[in-house]
């Protein structure tokens, strides 16, 4: 028997795969694999244009030719799949001849503008012309020149959207831009216009290019046809350093790299380190224009100190100085609960922790929190919320799930990266996908089903799915007849009318849920915000329970900082777990035992002067929490 299923896997596994030989070496790929792919896996490059490894390919530039016996013609690799015995020479003569007519055809209108042009040291057409090109020009005629009345030499630029600059000169029309726009942002402000060799691409007619994604347009160019309006003529490439980093923006952590130049304390840009785990590449321009505030003269340089009424310029020795001497007269004086802190849930771990320890373990403050951006702050770190908010989380296997739910959740805004990463999984698995929000979200572009609900109803629509699913027999009897009991309107019918969304709508989530293999399910901050957010996780672990989600997937209440999950693992709350608590405990041999308390209520003492000391770190309380006016009485 275990050999008959043995031989029977061996045979599947032969027929997903097929094996071929490139240049002279044999390799197995999975079926569909296209020949440059094949290629890569043996190590041999193939040059390419338009190419993109998280795009559909189309075939357009015609750069990555390659020869393969028994085709008179030469093929394009990336748009060819390996068949079973085929051979390819990826380095013939005629190959090589094949790719010296691409160059030289894309060089006929191409500006040589390399000295003045931005992608200088970086361009893609500079490397392979060099690689592969004629040494010479047979071109004997006038380039083509867009021009038109703003437009009027070769250098004249057009600024297309907020961050993008526009070279139609020097384009070859590989749709890298237009296609990535389209198909892997959902966006349609740019597109290709006219026909043959005046091919443009431009802005749609009356619009501006500024989707939430625009800058990925200038990275993927593979020319200086599209550059980035904030690193344009200031500085050339090979003249920065890079160091790598994390995007400080979002809580997706896209990988990035920071241009900066050698001796100068001056970040130029910031590109993206593609990391197919987090971020397949695309940067948000969150993330990527984000670093500008760092070049910001208006950044405080040195701390400043209140000196008869006037903040005055100190050096940081006087500044830590006053911190500590100010604290420790508050502490002898009034105790250490007349002493609070809040940090920003985008700094470091190591920052963190040190805040951490300053308060609690030299000044014995349960008064530390992270959280300012909304109110009714959870008491409890094990409350179903905060259990939700804390559930693990991989943005990669939104790759392979059948079903993705987003609920309460502005994705696009919220969360970019893991809209494009549903797009993706709409692109290429076409999974299930719905969207369960109060009101019509662009997210929703890519859903089978956007389930609009009546705005306050956001735990009643996830009740009224656990009510179609027990109408629909999806879940266990004994479960079916105790929600019955507890859930009021307890009929499907009322439930939907309540919430103003169809029965079978309901019934169509719900089946989904229910047959999914593979569920994500994300949670975004219209309910995280929420006053009602207790009663709505409550909800959600009710469905949860019954369709057992969490066993096939993953469900979760996405943090919106860069580091909330840092802050509240590492027990930046006033009440934290009692495992972060002992932890710290025997870390510190102590932990405080005065009485905890939350931004809120840290405000409110403030408001009546019985908290008299207030670190603020990182956090811009009187930006993020919902009551200005609160925060400034609590500070003034
Ligand atoms: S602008 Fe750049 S990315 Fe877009 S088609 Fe032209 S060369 Fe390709
Ligand atoms: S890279 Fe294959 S046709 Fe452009």
């Amino acid at each position: 028997m275990a050999e008959a299923a043995k031989t029977q896997t061996a045979e599947k596994t032969q027929k997903q795969t097929v094996s071929l030989t490139i240049d002279g070496r044999q390799v197995t790929v999975v079926k569909g694999t296209t020949v440059l792919e094949a290629a890569a896996s043996l190590g041999i490059h193939i040059p390419t244009f338009c190419w993109h490894p998280k795009l559909k390919s189309v075939g357009a530039c015609r750069m990555c030719y390659v020869e393969i016996e028994k085709n008179p013609k030469l093929q394009v690799s990336c748009a060819t799949k390996a068949t079973e015995g085929m051979v390819v020479y990826t380095d013939s003569d005629k190959v090589k001849q094949g790719r010296k007519a691409v160059i030289e055809f894309i060089l006929l209108n191409h500006p040589l503008d390399c000295p003045t042009c931005d992608k200088g040291g970086e361009c893609d057409l500079q490397d392979l012309t060099f690689a592969h090109g004629f040494d010479d020009s047979r071109f004997e005629f006038q380039k083509y020149r867009f021009t038109d009345e703003t437009v009027t030499t070769t250098f004249d630029d057009v600024h297309i959207g907020p961050e993008i600059v526009l070279n139609r000169n020097r384009c070859i029309l590989c749709y890298k831009c237009v296609r990535a726009n389209k198909e892997a942002f959902g966006e349609y402000d740019l597109g290709a216009f006219q026909r043959g060799n005046i091919t443009e691409i431009n802005a749609a007619p009356g619009e501006q290019v500024d989707n939430p994604f625009s800058g990925n347009l200038a990275e993927i160019c593979p020319v200086g046809a599209l550059t980035n309006s904030d690193w344009r003529y200031k500085i050339r490439v090979w003249l920065t350093k890079t160091a790598p980093s994390l995007c400080n923006f979002t809580s997706s952590g896209s990988n990035i790299l920071f241009y900066k130049e050698d001796h100068r304390n001056w970040v130029y840009r910031v590109t993206s380190r593609s990391n197919d785990d987090v971020d397949d590449g695309w940067l948000a321009d969150v993330t990527r224009y984000g670093y500008q505030i760092a070049n910001s003269l208006e950044r405080l340089q040195t701390p400043l100190i209140k000196k008869e009424g006037k903040q005055v310029p100190a050096s940081w020795d006087e500044a830590m100085d006053v911190i500590h001497k100010r604290f420790c007269e508050i502490r002898e004086k009034k105790g250490s609960v007349c002493i609070g802190g809040l940090a920003a849930p985008n700094l470091d771990n190591a920052s963190l922790y040190s805040f951490s320890k300053f308060l609690r373990k030299m000044f014995h403050s349960n008064n530390i929190d992270f959280r300012c951006d909304y109110r009714m702050l959870p008491e409890k770190s094990d409350s179903i919320f905060s259990t939700l908010c804390t559930r693990p989380f991989k943005i990669s296997d939104i790759d392979d799930s059948d079903v993705i739910v987003t609920f309460g959740s502005d994705l696009v805004r919220e969360h970019p990266n893991e809209y494009l990463r549903i797009r993706k999984a709409y692109n290429f698995n076409s999974p299930k996908i719905y969207s369960l929000n109060p009101y019509s979200m662009k997210s929703a572009d890519v859903a089978d089903l956007e389930l609009v609900y009546k705005p306050g109803t956001d735990e009643a629509v996830i009740n009224a799915i656990c009510l179609a699913a027990v109408e629909e027999n999806l879940v266990e009897a004994q479960h079916a007849s105790r929600l019955k009991e507890k859930l009021s309107p307890s009929s499907l019918s009322e439930a939907a009318a309540y919430c103003g969304v169809s029965e079978s709508d309901l019934k169509v989530v719900a089946r989904a849920l229910a047959e999914g293999r593979k569920v994500t399910f994300i949670i975004g901050e219209l309910i995280t915000r929420s006053k009602a957010r207790e009663t709505i996780a409550a909800a959600v672990a009710n469905l949860n329970l019954l369709l057992k989600l969490e066993n096939k997937g993953q469900l979760v209440a996405l943090a919106r900082y860069a580091n909330s999950m840092g802050a509240a693992r590492l027990g930046l709350l006033p009440s934290p777990s009692e495992a972060i608590a002992k932890e710290l405990t025997s870390l510190w041999e102590r932990f405080p035992d005065c009485q905890p308390h939350t931004t809120d209520a840290m405000l409110a003492l403030m408001k009546k002067e019985e908290l008299n000391g207030f670190f603020i770190l990182g956090a811009n309380p009187m930006m993020l929490y919902p009551d200005r006016q609160f925060v400034r009485e609590g500070l003034e």
